[in-house]
């Protein structure tokens, strides 16, 4: 349920077979707990978006296929280290329909895995990884880590504007994502204007990505999204949606006083969900997530085969479209 079905990742999907059994092999550790978490968190799952975005990139142009694996796992690595220390963050329940780690272990296994597949994930790309490649790497992991300090410092803020918002989407989500597209792009070879044009399809699908998630957020329910809905209104998180109700809803004082409460009641998160839909919150967050995957798929070269480019359209289709 919290997959993508495979065949939208076109070519690759063999590829990310591998990957899931080299994530197997790769967070082996003889310390039981260690084991038990990571396994926990590879068997729970999840997109692999970022992996497969890596690895069509790749295929864009002519990579190195040996190559390829270590990387690709990396990049998944690297996200769910980030999904572990979120969910301490978020206090976060459940996770790709599972317990997350931090209900079953407590906070201090969990942050201390996340460090766990930090490691593991350049222990991967240690050896024969251009140094300009780990560079956008560990921007992104510290980009992510300034997106998600300011996301805590402005909780609860309802004077956020839409330029806050796109900023720290752009660094919790989308600079990831793109760099997955550029790596990926850099892997095939690609000439450095492709490489460029890559990079922006990548950072578009991150930013439609996220703003989904966040509306997700609003709309689905939690057996949909395998976790808890309306969590960010409750953690004071202010997203889009309440950013534009926020300016716009005749409620806008009422929601206000919800979106400031630091123990919000459940009718209060139940009674703020309710003035975001009827604002038409999340009829405005879709055409924003529209806007940026026509700019992704206006943003893909002409130079890419066939099946990747087909691929490539595919997951920005399915971006638009995702319950989960
Ligand atoms: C979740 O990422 C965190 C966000 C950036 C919204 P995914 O939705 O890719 O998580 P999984 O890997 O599929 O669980
Ligand atoms: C995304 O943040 C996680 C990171 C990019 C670090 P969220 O808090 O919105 O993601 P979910 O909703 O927990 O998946
Ligand atoms: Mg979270
Ligand atoms: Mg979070």
């Amino acid at each position: 349920m919290n997959k993508f079905p495979n065949k939208i990742f076109g070519i690759v999907q063999e590829d990310i077979k591998a990957v899931e059994k080299e994530l197997y092999s790769i967070i082996q550790s003889p310390v039981d707990l260690v084991n038990d978490i990571s396994v926990h968190l590879v068997q729970a799952g999840g997109k692999r978006l970022r992996p497969a975005l890596f690895l069509l990139c790749a295929r864009g142009g002519n990579p190195n296929q040996s190559e390829l694996l270590p990387m690709a796992v990396a990049l998944e690595l690297i996200h769910m280290a980030t999904l572990v220390h979120d969910d301490v963050i978020d206090n976060a329940a459940t996770r790709r329909g599972r317990p997350t780690a931090n209900a079953r272990w407590g906070n201090h296994s969990s942050v201390l895995t996340g460090d766990y597949l930090w490691a593991k994930a350049f222990s991967a790309i240690a050896v024969g990884t251009k140094q300009n490649m780990l560079k956008i790497l560990t921007d992104v992991i510290s980009n992510m880590c300034e997106g998600e300090i300011v996301q805590l410092r402005e909780a609860f803020n309802a004077d956020q504007d839409e330029a806050d918002y796109r900023l720290r989407v752009a660094q919790k989500t989308a600079d990831f994502i793109a760099a997955s597209c550029e790596i990926g792009a850099l892997y095939g070879g690609l000439d450095e204007r492709d490489v460029v044009q890559v990079r922006e399809y990548g950072y578009a699908i991150g930013m439609a990505f996220q703003i989904t998630d966040d509306i997700l957020d609003i709309t689905a329910s939690a057996e949909q999204l395998g976790k808890p809905v309306g969590n960010d209104l409750r953690q004071g998180i202010v997203t889009l949606p309440a950013i534009y109700a926020l300016k716009t809803s005749p409620c806008r004082d009422e929601l206000r006083n919800i979106v400031v409460n630091q123990n919000m009641s459940d009718e209060e998160v139940s009674r703020g969900l309710e003035i975001l839909h009827e604002t038409g919150a999340v009829e405005y967050s879709y055409a924003q997530v529209n806007n940026y995957l026509q700019h992704a798929r206006n943003s893909l070269p002409k130079t890419l085969n066939g099946p990747v480019r087909q691929a490539l359209i595919a997951v920005t289709d399915f971006v638009g479209l995702r319950k989960y």
